[in-house]
């Protein structure tokens, strides 16, 4: 892309002396409206039918959206169709108001009161657009023509909607100045001003004023600048909800919104997902999944965001990508291996300390709290350390490695992913322990074994060992005593070729594989080279696990020094 840019013309940053919105703070959560079934649906390659509408629609209402903008009923049949479903067949929760949205244009708006008859609560959402660019190619007028067609629609509007509001309809209005981003901010506040006065808006009757970055144009910094000096400049701020309807071409729909809340905005149009035309609406449910993980309440409920996102996928048959916040497959997992590291001492340090408050390093938020705690928040791949595998051995299967052994066993399964060049799944873990340290039981087999133990007058124990070995084709007795199975077992097994190794240390504990339970016992010997050998025996007797345990450290250790010579 050497060349091309130069036909781009940048976007014009208003001059602020002073901005105070860098100082605030988000307390509290915006007014939602969900754009879901008009903006997000008339970006999709097939439109929802009324089946899908109406199961998007009730999903909303469980999240919570008390202002759902539900289509264009002037536009379609099915438009009009669904609008009239959801109001003749009793859909609308009592608390729940309708939004329909129509362009500044008479013959759409009288269709648009026809299409909304019977509702209880309704928003009456008009636009036209005003930006210099639209006027300049596509209207072929000034600021007064646009202010012109926005005033006649309110005018209009006003008049046609007594009638509805006298028969009992909580009837509301919303004007959207169209690429409100592109507008002049003076022209923009001048248009709004006169909206409200044609709609009569007071403090009593606030009129929503929507404005959208109906295509994203400029940094999010620069837009929080327009909102602050829109809402000093326009006369009589009180009569009006000041709206935010962010797009996300640059990829800032969020930024967008946030800065635009701190400068002062009421109220927030959002899909979920970020469905919507082009790149598409701001995404409802990382705005309201921030606010969460900063302690505020989104006053939306996202618990269960996996069936949410089911319904949406199906409805609208859009996929949420693996790294969507929040709701993307991948979004918990970790496969970096110092990651893992830090999750897996964070997740130690909430249980030892019982801190009220979440604090685990790489996971902004509790998967518990989106309903996501049964997904592995640790993979493995090339990229994940020691500690990955063995807390995929613990999470899963149980096996509590000693910390000793986390870089040996970590190697293992580090070659076995260069080897595949893929992930590899917990069960293909497990089965390289059980090759690598379980199934480690030749040269050297026990074949029979007993143990007697003694106590002596003083109560200490005392247990001889006796048992029958096999070396590849040959099979001698040990026996050996000690003051527990292992040290016996060790003496026994003094004096043979197996006796290169010193005893370091030993961990027992018991695992239960469905109803059966086993003791394994981790052993860690040296050889007299000063090299670390592990070993793991697994046996229904805890007296043997530590001997099979030994035998599988002592083999693996002939292994090494035959395969390496
Ligand atoms: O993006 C936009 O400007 C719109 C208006 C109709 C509000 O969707
Ligand atoms: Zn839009």
């Amino acid at each position: 892309m050497k060349q091309g840019f130069e036909k781009y013309i940048p976007f014009v940053p208003l001059k602020r002396e002073k901005r105070s919105w860098p100082d605030r703070e988000l307390k509290k959560a915006p007014i939602w409206c969900s754009v879901d079934l008009r903006d997000g649906n008339q970006a999709l390659i097939d439109p929802m039918n009324v089946e899908e509408k109406l199961e998007l629609f009730h999903t909303l209402v469980d999240i919570g959206v008390k202002e759902i903008e539900v289509g264009f009923p002037s536009a379609s049949e099915v438009e009009f169709e669904f609008l009239r479903t959801l109001i003749d067949d009793g859909h609308v929760p009592d608390d729940v108001t309708l939004q329909v949205l129509v362009q500044a244009r008479p013959h759409l708006i009288t269709r648009t009161f026809e299409a909304i008859q019977g509702a209880k609560h309704v928003i009456f959402h008009f636009y036209n657009s005003t930006s210099t660019l639209q006027r300049k190619v596509v209207f072929h007028t000034d600021v007064a023509g646009v202010k012109k067609i926005a005033v006649d629609a309110a005018e209009l509007i006003y008049e046609m909607a007594q009638p509805v509001i006298a028969s009992g309809t909580d009837l509301r209005y919303e004007y959207s100045p169209e690429s409100f981003m592109g507008t002049e901010m003076d022209a923009a506040a001048e248009i709004c001003a006169a909206v409200l006065d044609a709609l009569h808006a007071d403090a009593d009757h606030r009129v929503i004023l929507n404005l959208p970055t109906t295509v994203e144009n400029c940094m999010p910094n620069y837009f929080a600048d327009e909102i602050e000096y829109f809402i000093e400049t326009l006369p009589g701020r009180e009569r009006a909800i000041i709206s935010l309807h962010p797009h996300n071409d640059r990829g800032e729909g969020v930024a967008t919104a946030e800065l635009g809340l701190l400068a002062g905005a009421d109220r927030v149009e959002a899909t979920l997902f970020g469905n919507g035309e082009r790149t598409g609406n701001v995404d409802m449910v990382t705005l309201a999944l921030n606010l969460f993980t900063q302690g505020v309440d989104p006053e939306l409920d996202f618990s269960h965001i996996n069936a949410i996102r089911d319904v949406y996928e199906r409805c609208t048959k859009m996929k949420v990508g693996p790294r969507q916040p929040y709701a993307g497959e991948l979004v918990f997992t970790a496969f970096s291996g110092s990651h893992q590291d830090a999750i897996n001492k964070g997740t130690q340090y909430m249980r030892q300390s019982g801190t009220a408050y979440w604090e685990i390093p790489y996971l902004p938020i509790d998967p518990a709290d989106v309903g996501r705690e049964y997904e592995p928040i640790v993979r493995i791949n090339s990229q994940s350390g020691k500690g990955g595998a063995a807390f995929i051995m613990q999470q899963n299967f149980g096996y509590d490695l000693p910390k000793a052994m986390h870089p040996e066993f970590g190697h293992i399964v580090q070659a076995e992913t260069e080897r595949v060049g893929t992930e590899l799944q917990p069960q293909r873990i497990l089965e390289l322990f059980q090759q690598n340290y379980i199934d480690a039981t030749a040269p050297y087999q026990l074949i029979k074994h007993s143990f007697q133990e003694t106590t002596d007058a003083s109560d200490k124990s005392h247990v001889r060992f006796t048992g029958t070995l096999r070396h590849t084709d040959t099979v001698f007795e040990v026996s050996g005593e000690g003051n527990g199975p292992i040290d016996a077992f060790f003496n026994a097994i003094h004096g043979q070729k197996m006796d290169r190794f010193a005893f370091v240390d030993y961990k027992e504990h018991a695992v239960s594989d469905g109803s059966d339970s086993m003791a394994v016992a981790y052993i860690h010997l040296r050889d007299k080279d000063g090299k670390d050998v592990f070993g793991v025996g697994l046996d229904h007797n805890i007296n043997l696990a530590p001997l099979r345990g030994i035998l599988s450290a002592i083999n693996r250790a002939w292994l090494a020094r035959h395969h390496s010579s």
